[in-house]
């Protein structure tokens, strides 16, 4: 094992050790003691079609033999074109330009500062984003100030700025209250926009599931009151689809699912098939418009190196026609979710259960409070010498990494359905 390498999101001292993976094979990961394990998660639920599609993998290397990169200020190529057309076809109609970038954080950033710069630029100084509780937008220090204030961004928060943060009306099966929780976030919505109707440049969402705050789930409804209030009182509204985006959700985009146009939406993870890393953001043409002009303070000065890379463009071709091809599979998962998760419905230690297209989740009771650090992962019988579920779960091959005290489901949408049954056996058995 290299001693040369930091892991991301990882305690030095005490964390097993990293399993090496040395081959990817469609919903399986292969390690190096031989062992076979589900990706019950997509691995960071970036991976659509399995590993090392075969698909993906020639539209990459065809496209490495042509042209691997080239600057993307006064330059473009095929693949950014032909990628860029196939996303804003299938969007909603007002959004219509995309500006490239390399991963979901900067999606994000780039978001907040069109959002931003487009008040500047039409003449009004609107500095302020409403943001909900549990959200995740990234970890650069931009989207860590949209984000929850947590464990992992205490240490950076005198460097963060401030937002106005929202409760984020999460709902499971057979929640009684969920009408009532939305009102409430609406009225206390439509209060703050009332009292300071200049103040805020827009609301940031993840539309209809937050991931990493713990697979909260949102209802379609409730998108579509916050789409009222934003047309409403005239502030634009950002669907960070960085998650949700490419089927998740069981539409293309969670916008589809939901009906709602946001004015700005943010791509990345599934957007190669979890081939390269690419990000997208996608404004509406009245965005673009207060941009167009040739006064440089009226320019978004904001570009990467890597900005429309055209190896991640032929990947992201590729993974569209994929998923087109097999439609069918992440617009119906939700039924097999469905179907097993009412047989988890009687266990007296699993809670909240959900699913939202081709993501379930539930919460595990384990008498600690939910959060990140509440590791059912180690403890799960409240009993100190108990092994890390992870661990268990892999001993059966399955890859899960719950969230907290959340157990969740997002697998690469080859997995088959008894596949996805024998998941649930084994979640029946080890939790
Ligand atoms: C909704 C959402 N936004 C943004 C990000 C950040 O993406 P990245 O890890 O590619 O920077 C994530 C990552 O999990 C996410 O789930």
């Amino acid at each position: 094992m290299s001693n040369k390498l930091w892991h991301p999101f990882t305690i030095i001292k005490g964390s097993p050790e990293p399993l090496k993976v040395v081959k990817g094979d469609g919903a399986y990961l292969e390690l190096e003691d031989g062992r076979k394990v589900l990706d019950c998660i997509s691995s960071w639920w970036v991976n659509l079609h399995g590993h090392s599609h075969s698909g993906i993998a020639e539209a990459i290397y065809k496209q490495a033999q042509q042209l691997e990169h080239v600057i993307f200020a006064g330059f473009t190529h095929d693949p950014a074109e032909q990628l860029a057309e196939l996303i804003t076809n299938k969007l909603p109609k007002n959004l219509n330009k995309l500006f490239y970038s390399d991963n979901g954080s900067t999606s994000v950033e780039v978001a907040m500062k069109m959002a931003y710069q487009y008040w500047k630029n039409e003449g009004e100084d609107r500095k302020t984003f409403i943001c909900f509780d549990g959200a995740y937008h990234g970890d650069t220090l931009g989207a860590m100030s949209v984000g929850e204030r947590s464990i992992f961004t205490e240490v950076f928060k005198d460097w963060m700025f401030d937002v106005e943060v929202i409760p984020f009306p999460e709902t499971w099966f057979d929640d009684h209250e969920r009408a009532s929780k939305e009102d409430a976030v609406i009225e206390q919505l439509e209060n703050l926009l009332d009292e300071h109707p200049d103040k805020y440049a827009g609301i940031l969402i993840e539309p209809l599931v937050q991931g990493a705050g713990g697979m909260r789930m949102c209802s379609e409804e409730f998108m579509q009151k916050l789409h009222w209030v934003n047309r409403q009182f005239d502030v634009l509204l950002i669907f960070d689809e960085v998650m949700t985006g490419f089927g998740r959700t069981g539409d293309y985009f969670a916008c589809l699912k939901a009906q709602v146009e946001p004015d700005i939406i943010c791509l990345s993870k599934g957007i190669t098939g979890g081939f390269m890393p690419l990000g997208a953001t996608i404004c509406s043409d009245d965005i673009y418009e207060s941009f167009n002009s040739s006064d440089p303070n009226k320019t978004l000065w904001h570009g990467h190196s890597y900005t429309g890379n055209p190896l991640g463009c032929a990947a992201g071709i590729a993974s569209w026609k994929l998923l087109e091809e097999y439609e069918e599979v992440f617009t119906s998962m939700e039924l097999i979710h469905q179907k097993n998760l009412e047989k988890l419905g009687d266990h007296p230690r699993l809670e909240r259960l959900r699913t939202k297209g081709t993501i379930a989740a539930f919460d595990v009771i384990n008498g600690k409070e939910t959060g990140y650090l509440n590791t059912i992962t180690q403890d799960i019988n409240l009993n100190p010498e108990a092994k890390h579920i992870n661990q268990r779960f892999l001993e059966k091959g399955y890859l899960i990494r719950p969230l907290g005290n959340v157990i969740y489901l997002m697998p690469p949408y080859c997995v088959r359905e008894e596949e996805l049954d024998g998941i649930y056996d084994a979640i029946l058995e080890l939790v």
